[in-house]
């Protein structure tokens, strides 16, 4: 694939078969990830490799927040566990606003840079910011601490099982202002 077939064919999937991916691979795609632009070299991110251990106590956050429907409760679940791999995102926490925004957007280059990667290996991924990957307990569950960093959600890796369809983009026009 080249870049631009890689960036119109990649998409956020939601389900992922239960067959694990190298970790060779996840790895490579952090250290990748680690090149995006990063505005006075803060290295902000905190990034959590989460264990089956941990993942199923997420899950189990995951699936309360979901509340009581047991056929809810399992999708939720599963919907954590079973992703090939699981990490958790985290930037260091800053005293200045525009920093704080600053790293937040190194963040986005990075997870955007592993999708890339990931994808051309036939990988698929989400970034996830549902309410369990940033819950209070998500902090102690993964052992971070609130006050150093903050969570931002997590990426889930895995081969799609379903690959959703494509969602519209609208024509640049929309988005494009043009100056004197
Ligand atoms: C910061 C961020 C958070 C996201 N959080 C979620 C999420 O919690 N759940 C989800 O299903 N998708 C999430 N997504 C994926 C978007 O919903 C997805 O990119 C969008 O629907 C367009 O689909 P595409 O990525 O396949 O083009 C998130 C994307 C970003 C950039």
């Amino acid at each position: 694939m080249d870049i631009r077939e890689m960036i119109l064919t990649r998409r956020t999937v939601n389900n992922y078969t239960p067959e694990k991916v190298p970790d060779s691979v996840v790895e490579e795609a952090l250290a990748l990830s680690l090149w995006a632009p990063n505005h006075k070299l803060t290295y902000p991110w905190v990034y959590t490799w989460l264990g089956a251990e941990t993942r199923a106590r997420l899950g189990d956050l995951n699936a309360e927040l979901k509340g009581a429907n047991p056929i809810k409760a399992k999708a939720a679940r599963d919907n954590v566990v079973t992703p090939s791999h699981l990490i958790s995102l985290a930037i260091k926490r800053s005293e200045k606003v525009e920093r704080q925004h600053e790293d937040y957007a190194t963040l986005s280059c990075s997870v955007q840079i592993a999708t890339m990667f990931l994808w051309q290996h036939g990988i698929a991924t989400k970034w996830s910011t549902g309410g369990w990957s940033m819950h209070p307990r998500a902090y102690e569950i993964i052992g971070l601490s609130p006050e150093e960093v903050k969570l931002e959600g997590c990426l889930m890796i895995g081969r799609p099982q379903i690959m959703p369809p494509t969602p519209e983009r609208p024509p640049l026009a929309q988005f494009l202002r043009r100056t004197t």
